[in-house]
């Protein structure tokens, strides 16, 4: 595994990722029901602004039909379902932890997109892509837990056909960060590597990208990062109920840990839009 940490699966936001099956059975829904996408985007998607930015995503690569795109980092599957789902697209998702990935592969199957959204495990830069001729690249915070940003640059140009656009949103180092905001991003985010906006800039530059286009995203990320840690907490009582003390106290961790490092001022939000060689 790449500069990973052993323990990412202790990341509060991936702790008991089969949670989602939790909220499913408080809405009345049957194991093994079959389901709509729409019925779970509310809960799988790991990113800022929901589904929005999944389209803004859609629209800025041109996916269609016959796009066949990458999601590097899938989680539980959350983006590459509805970008197959809104657009008929074919998604290769790729997803470094067997949990998160066994749970995405079986969201898939419920909502009926096996046949367009394929589920692979493993380290994306570990797998053998040069037979994949994807034409666009999708990617939400998740080249923050890759240190080697040029092999992982270098591998999703061998992924893609020439010419594919990337879609990246991430963090990025915006001021400098307190001995505590370090110990925040290392320890709760297990965050590899934090580049400055220019050094995200010279990164894709480097691996031979070209149009790069490079935009704050944290003033836009601030509000709904500090309504996530608020409504779960204004509903505790009911996510205590569904998920149990363990799983609350958790996420409410990590939610109020993500407002604290964004209302710092110091940890920023990046979208990245470039063209591969
Ligand atoms: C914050 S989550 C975002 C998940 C998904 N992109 C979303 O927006 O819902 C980041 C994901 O990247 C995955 N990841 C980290 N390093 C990876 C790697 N080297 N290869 C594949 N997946 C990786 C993590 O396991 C985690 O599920």
């Amino acid at each position: 595994m790449h500069d990973l940490p052993r323990d990412i699966a202790s990341m509060k936001l991936y702790f008991q990722v089969g949670r989602i099956f939790n909220e499913l059975r408080a809405r009345g829904i049957a194991e093994n029901a079959p389901l709509q996408c729409g019925d779970l985007t509310a809960f799988d998607q790991y990113h800022y602004l929901g589904t929005d930015t999944v389209d803004e995503a859609a629209r800025r690569l041109g996916v269609s039909a016959s796009s066949h795109v990458l999601d590097v980092g899938a989680g539980i599957g959350g983006p590459a379902r509805h970008l197959a789902a809104t657009t008929g697209c074919q998604v290769t998702a790729v997803e470094l932890q067997p949990e998160l990935n066994a749970t995405a592969a079986s969201l898939t199957a419920r909502c009926g997109l096996g046949g367009q959204v394929r589920h692979l495990e493993g380290d994306f830069l570990a797998h053998d892509v040069a037979s994949w001729h994807c034409g666009g690249m999708v990617s939400w915070l998740v080249f923050l837990h890759i240190a080697d940003r040029a092999a992982l640059l270098r591998q999703i140009r061998r992924a893609l056909k020439p010419g594919s656009k990337v879609f990246i949103e991430d963090f990025f180092k915006r001021g400098e960060l307190t001995p505590a905001e370090w110990r925040d991003i290392r320890q709760q985010v297990y965050c590899q590597a934090l580049p400055s906006l220019g050094e995200w800039r010279a990164q894709f530059r480097d691996a031979g990208f070209a149009e790069i286009e490079i935009t704050d995203m944290t003033e836009t990320w601030k509000p709904f990062v500090a309504g996530r840690m608020n409504s779960f907490r204004a509903e505790e009582a009911r996510n205590v109920a569904v998920h149990g003390r363990l799983v609350f106290d958790a996420l409410d961790e990590f939610y109020t840990t993500m407002d604290r490092l964004f209302g710092g001022g110091n940890l920023g939000g990046i979208r990245v839009i470039a063209t591969s060689p």
